[in-house]
Order: C-alpha cells, then sequence, then structure tokens
C-alpha cells in the first residue's frame, strides 16, 4: 500500500475543512464518501481539487470494501452505531486497515470506552483527531524551548483557551445529542493541548497522570431570554427547558511520575466570546522560560469598509466563525495548517501506511473523554475532584452529566 483510501463519513465543517487540509498532504487520496448531506458538494470539491475520485456509498459496510481507513465526521450522536457497522463488516472480510475519530471520542466515559473496544475487536489502526496537538506553532515553541527546559526544569503551568460566538449546527446546541456544552465540545481541545505543553519531552501523551480536576459551568450569553429566542428561532433548540453550558473554565492537575511534581493546566472554553471570529490562545510558563502563542494574530489583516461591506456575502471565508464581515478583519492564510488538520492527517496517514495506530489512538481519546468528564463531575458537585481515587474512578464509568440528560436547568439556572 503506497497510499492510504481514505473514506469519510460525514460531508459537513470538519469534513469540508479535513478536504482542504488534504490539499496539503502527501500519500493519501479521498476514494468515498458516506451518502449523507454534502456528500456530493465534498465529492466536487475533491474532484476538482485532485484529491481523488470519489464513490458516493450507501452503506457503511460498501465503503469498508472500497478503502484502507475510514474517518468518523459526522456528528457526536452517531459515533457508536457507525462504529458498530463499521467492526461488522471487517468481521465479515471488508480489507479496512484503519478508523480515524474526530473529538470526541463519546459523550460519556461508556460510549469512549465503547469506541476502543468496538476497533479492538475489529482489529483496526486508530486514530483519535485531536488537531491542537499537531499545531506546528505549539509544537515549534515547545522545540524551540526543550534546551531552556533541558536546564531549569518542565513547565509548571499551561493556559489554554478556544472560544467563538457559538456553534454552526443545532445539534451542537441540543446537551443530549451532542454530550453538554461548551465544555464537550472544546474543553477537549483544551485539556488536551494543557497537558500536552506540560508533558516534558520525549514523554508519551499519557505520560503525565491525573491527580485532580476543578471546574465551574456557567450559562452567561445564551440563557438571557433575548438570546434564547435566537436559540428557539434559528436551530429549534429550547434553552429554557434544556441548556448546555456556554462557558467552563477549570483546572487539571498532572503528576510527573518520575519526580513527583505537579503541574496545572488551567483551561477556559466558551460560545459566547464575540470578537472577530475563532480565537485559540494557549500560554506556557516554566522556570526562567514562556511561550504564546494567539491565532487571531495574523501577518494578515484586511479592511473593509462600510459601503464595500455590501458585497461580502460569506464572513466565514475569512476565519472560522467570522462574526462580522466589515473593517479591519483578521484573516489568515492557511488555517488548515494552523489549526494542526494538515499535520493530523499527515500522521494518520503516515501511520496506517507503516502498520501502527497515529500519535493520538483511540485509547488516548478515551483518556481526553475521561477528563472531560471528570470536570463536568466536579462542576455539578462544586468540588476538587480527586481523580486518584477508586471511587470517584468507578462513578465515572457510568456517568452521565445532568446537562448531557437534558437537565442542565437544574444547575445552570441559578
Ligand atoms: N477538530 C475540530 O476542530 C472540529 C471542528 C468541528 C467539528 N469537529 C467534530 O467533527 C464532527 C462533525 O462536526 P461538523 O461540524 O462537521 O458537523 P456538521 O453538522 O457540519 O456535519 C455533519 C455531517 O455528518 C453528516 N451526518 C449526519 N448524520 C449522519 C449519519 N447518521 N450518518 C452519516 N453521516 C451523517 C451530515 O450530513 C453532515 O455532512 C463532530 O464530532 C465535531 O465534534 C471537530
Amino acid at each position: 500500500m503506497k497510499t492510504l483510501k481514505l473514506g469519510f463519513i460525514g460531508a459537513g465543517f470538519i469534513a469540508r475543512f479535513q478536504a482542504v487540509a488534504m490539499k496539503q498532504v502527501r500519500h493519501c487520496e479521498l476514494t468515498a464518501i458516506f451518502n449523507h448531506t454534502g456528500a456530493e458538494e465534498l465529492a466536487d470539491y475533491a474532484r476538482s481539487n485532485r484529491l481523488g475520485e470519489p464513490v458516493i456509498y450507501n452503506t457503511v459496510a460498501e465503503m469498508c470494501n472500497h478503502c484502507d481507513a475510514i474517518a468518523l465526521f459526522s456528528p457526536n450522536y452517531t459515533r457508536i452505531s457507525i462504529m458498530e457497522e463499521i467492526t461488522e463488516a471487517v468481521i465479515a472480510g471488508a480489507p479496512l486497515k484503519g478508523v480515524i475519530c474526530e473529538k470526541p471520542l463519546g459523550r460519556t466515559v461508556e460510549e469512549a470506552e465503547k469506541m476502543v473496544q468496538l476497533a479492538d475487536k475489529a482489529g483496526l489502526l486508530t486514530s483519535y483527531f485531536e488537531n491542537q496537538l499537531h499545531m506546528n506553532s505549539i509544537n515549534n515553541a515547545l522545540h524551540q524551548l526543550r534546551p531552556q527546559q533541558e536546564a531549569m526544569g518542565n513547565f509548571t503551568l499551561a493556559r489554554s483557551t478556544e472560544e467563538h460566538s457559538g456553534p454552526h449546527n443545532g445539534w451542537f446546541w441540543d446537551p443530549t445529542q451532542q454530550g453538554g456544552g461548551v465544555l464537550s465540545d472544546m474543553g477537549c481541545h483544551s485539556i488536551a493541548i494543557g497537558r500536552h505543553i506540560l508533558t516534558p519531552a520525549g514523554k508519551s501523551p499519557t505520560f503525565l497522570e491525573p491527580v485532580s480536576m476543578q471546574c465551574d459551568t456557567a450559562l452567561l450569553k445564551w440563557g438571557q431570554p433575548k438570546f434564547r429566542k435566537v436559540l428557539m428561532d434559528k436551530y429549534g433548540v429550547d434553552y429554557t427547558k434544556t441548556p448546555a453550558e456556554d462557558f467552563a473554565t477549570g483546572i487539571a492537575t498532572f503528576r510527573n511520575p518520575e519526580t513527583g511534581q505537579h503541574v496545572k493546566a488551567q483551561f477556559t472554553d466558551s460560545w459566547m466570546y464575540d470578537k472577530q471570529g475563532l480565537r485559540l490562545w494557549m500560554d506556557a510558563l516554566g522556570p526562567g522560560y514562556a511561550m504564546e502563542v494567539n491565532t487571531l494574530i495574523s501577518p494578515l489583516e484586511i479592511f473593509v469598509g462600510d459601503e464595500a461591506a455590501e458585497s461580502v456575502a460569506d464572513a466565514e471565508t475569512a476565519l472560522e466563525k467570522s462574526t462580522a464581515s466589515r473593517g479591519l478583519l483578521a484573516v489568515h492564510p492557511n488555517e488548515a495548517d494552523l489549526y494542526g488538520y494538515t499535520t493530523e492527517i499527515q500522521d494518520a496517514v503516515d501511520s496506517f501506511l507503516q502498520g501502527r495506530n497515529a500519535m493520538l489512538d483511540f485509547r488516548y481519546g478515551a483518556e481526553i473523554t475521561w477528563l472531560v468528564q471528570a470536570a463536568y463531575l466536579a462542576a455539578e458537585r462544586k468540588v476538587t475532584l480527586d481523580l486518584t481515587d477508586p471511587a470517584v474512578r468507578e462513578e465515572l464509568k457510568g456517568y452521565r452529566s445532568l446537562i448531557s440528560q437534558g437537565r442542565g436547568a437544574e444547575i445552570l439556572y441559578p
């Protein structure tokens, strides 16, 4: 196998972004797309950009017989049933080699563990897509600072945020479908990247041991009556009855098992960030050195005056989740690379072609789900959760947050 034949299940926002990223990735082609909304448009894009000649298939089993790896880019609530179909097809003889899954691996610990079990049962290679660990800006900063780290000691504090003004589709807003609110949607990124920055050079992504979790979830903007109405009118989601958090912040504490040192990853995520568009912001402090990434700072700026603004039909061409189409706008020349999508696909392609799991496998994805669910539990209980306590670990196995059960009003409306 010299080229990895990829199949996409899901042809929406992230699938299109990954297709843009694929233009910069070697040794792979898009050969299959599952027949659902957006499939035809994605196939056209793939053909006109010479990513491959994708065939649109009506069943998951057919796809498994016509590609080397399948990427799950469909909504969170579809994960398990699709993964079950994949497993069944492989056991029945389909030649599929690997499976990729976008974050989050599961909406609960139970779901994420099920994903791991199903992939194991089918003997599939896995890749969990957490793009931020592949961001070149982050990894270049870490590379630059390794000598200082060697001399002075590791990072002790990482702060990471992912914020925008709210998701683009109704199912994200519905906590029973998505698995929660912004903590489930984007907290998984921020917790993962914080831990990555704190991880000493050359150690595995799960080297640092989780010690404790603090978290606060709140509904700061979208619970107000006028914004609830916007959600109802635009997405048919009722935040009077089934709200989800639009703001979450917390601290995950980790222990270095070799030195016993405790380090902290502080995370903040929101769907009420009414600035230019999506902002990823990370900074980290070590003894005598530091790093900082802010994706809203670009070498490229454009200005659109009021008169010219009328001609701008699609504000999102400027930046992911753009909120404005006039004035001084932040624009990125290569967002797919900025957010780490190109590097994460290249890693999955190279790894699968060499017959091994990607840098981040499903087991890693399940641990991130576990940390996110621990954050929900800490917020519900208003306590610092001891993640080393066997009783807490046991409870998390079957835990489903109140917010994801549609009972968010009990904690988000004081
Ligand atoms: N890493 C990131 O930065 C990032 C960004 C956005 C989304 N995501 C993740 O990607 C996944 C998809 O999000 P999105 O924003 O593309 O959503 P979306 O709603 O824009 O697109 C979902 C796609 O899935 C298809 N679909 C829906 N139900 C399906 C089913 N039962 N079977 C097959 N296909 C089905 C839809 O037709 C659509 O093409 C989510 O899990 C989300 O968390 C990750």
